[in-house]
């Protein structure tokens, strides 16, 4: 090894450089197909010290530890603190063993089996959370490959971004951006071209701020249904993830059996808030569940609103609401006014009036001879008498 050689900073150097691709962990997971390495993270002392002979061994199942060489395997190389596979396979699978002097260290590999007609196994994902509105960063990077890499890739849900920048996107979170996002690194080996690829799996959250949580509709609602159907009482609010929505359906004696309440169903609206609704599904109605007050109740820690559902028989009377009780009223008072004012102007042309009606009823006796001639009769006196013997 040349590092000996080496200035002790630029030894430093090396070493951070080394235990960043290096393997700590134990038990590792690898996809089949891809090149993969296992990279031994030699101690300070280590590197200090003389050369000595590495070994790598494999061990799986029934089958005892197996010296590892160059002639093993086509796929397999080894080199310094490394062992490379081009690519790894699933029978892969097993204990490695890398001996150095007297020490050695062990990690477990399990290959997993590439997902089908899918670029990325689901096994092997990085989670990344974003809140709506934030910064959504993809940076495709591999400290060990990248340098080998001639290209990289951006693929959102296996299919490929075009932009720019092929191994790195950023923009404010939308929730249509949650997705699989896959990098992948192209690399040639003995001619060969392969790919490695790191998955992201993001979720987009909402942002974290509560909102008071309120139902849907008025605070009070009268249903009409007949005894022995079934009705479906809907109640929706908006609320925070954590509110509670329910109905409160017991009476005095317990709860009627044919009432039932159902799961609460959940979506999340495109602002990132929560909606919900639950039903209250009441049976083969009976009279015990007419002009019961069934209340919607959602509940949080920014507040309480509810709701009341009154059943009432098809043919019950309601109290006349109030807008409705006002506009009856408007209308009484314009016919009133419009019955007036034929009056008056009955008034202003009872002569007009008498004659034409005379025109009309040319044999009526009592308005022969005498009319003008007699003063004790009015003219609309005569009308009137006139009006009550036709009737
Ligand atoms: C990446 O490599 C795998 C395994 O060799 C292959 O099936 C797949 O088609 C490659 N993907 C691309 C985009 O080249
Ligand atoms: C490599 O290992 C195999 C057994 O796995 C052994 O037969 C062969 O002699 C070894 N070759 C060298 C060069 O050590
Ligand atoms: C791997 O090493 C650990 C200690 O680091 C040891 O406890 C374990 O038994 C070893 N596994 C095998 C399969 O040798
Ligand atoms: C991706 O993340 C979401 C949210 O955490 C999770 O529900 C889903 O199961 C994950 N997908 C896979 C394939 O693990
Ligand atoms: C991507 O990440 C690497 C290493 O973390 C960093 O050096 C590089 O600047 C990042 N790229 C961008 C565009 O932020
Ligand atoms: C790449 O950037 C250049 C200039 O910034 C722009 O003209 C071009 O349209 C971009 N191409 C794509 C595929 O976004
Ligand atoms: C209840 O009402 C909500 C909001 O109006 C609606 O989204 C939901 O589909 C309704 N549920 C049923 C079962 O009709
Ligand atoms: C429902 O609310 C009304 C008015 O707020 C109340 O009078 C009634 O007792 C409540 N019913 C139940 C079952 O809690």
């Amino acid at each position: 090894m040349h590092c000996r050689q080496l200035p002790l900073t630029l030894l430093v150097l090396m070493f951070i450089s080394t235990s960043e691709t290096c393997t700590l962990r134990k038990r590792i997971s690898a996809v089949e197909g891809e090149p993969f390495y296992l990279k031994y993270c030699p101690s300070s002392s280590e590197h200090e010290n003389e050369p000595t002979t590495r070994k790598w061994y494999k061990s799986s199942g029934s089958q005892g530890r197996v010296e590892l060489n160059s002639s093993s395997s086509p796929r397999i190389t080894l080199h310094d603190y490394v062992l490379e596979f081009w690519p790894v396979e699933l029978d892969d699978s097993g204990f490695y063993f890398f001996q150095m002097g007297n020490s050695i260290h062990n990690w477990t590999l399990n290959v997993i089996r590439r997902t089908k007609h899918s670029c990325f196994a689901e096994e092997q994902l990085f989670s990344k959370t974003v809140e709506v509105k934030k910064t959504l960063q993809i940076n495709c990077t591999n400290n060990y490959y990248e340098k080998l890499a001639i290209g990289t890739s951006l693929y959102k849900n296996c299919e490929k971004i075009e932009n720019n920048k092929s191994s790195f996107l950023q923009k404010n979170a939308e929730f249509e951006d949650q997705g699989y996002y896959t990098c992948m690194f192209f690399l040639y080996h003995n001619g060969k071209l392969f790919n490695v690829t790191k998955t992201f799996n993001v979720t987009i959250v909402g942002d974290h701020s509560y909102v008071i949580p309120v139902l849907l509709g008025p605070q009070l609602n009268h249903v009409r249904v007949e005894l022995g159907k079934d009705v479906q009482l809907n109640c929706s609010a908006l609320l925070n993830e954590k509110d509670v929505l329910y109905w409160n359906i017991w009476e005095n004696n317990g709860k009627d059996p044919n009432v039932h309440e159902e799961e609460e169903r959940k979506i999340r609206t495109s602002e990132g808030k929560w909606q919900a609704s639950r039903i209250l599904r009441i049976d083969n109605i009976n009279e015990n569940n007419l002009h019961f007050s069934y209340n919607c109740t959602v509940a949080g820690k920014e507040g309480i609103d509810t709701r009341s559902f009154i059943l009432l028989k098809k043919e019950d009377p309601v109290d006349i609401p109030g807008h409705i009780f006002t506009r009856g009223m408007i209308i009484a008072v314009l016919i009133s006014v419009v019955v007036v004012c034929l009056v008056i102007v009955g008034i202003i042309y009872r002569v007009d009036l008498a004659l034409f009606y005379r025109h009309f009823m040319g044999r009526d006796e009592t308005l022969t001879g005498n009319k003008y001639h007699n003063p004790g009769i009015s003219y609309p006196m005569v009308l009137l008498r006139n009006v009550i013997k036709k009737h």
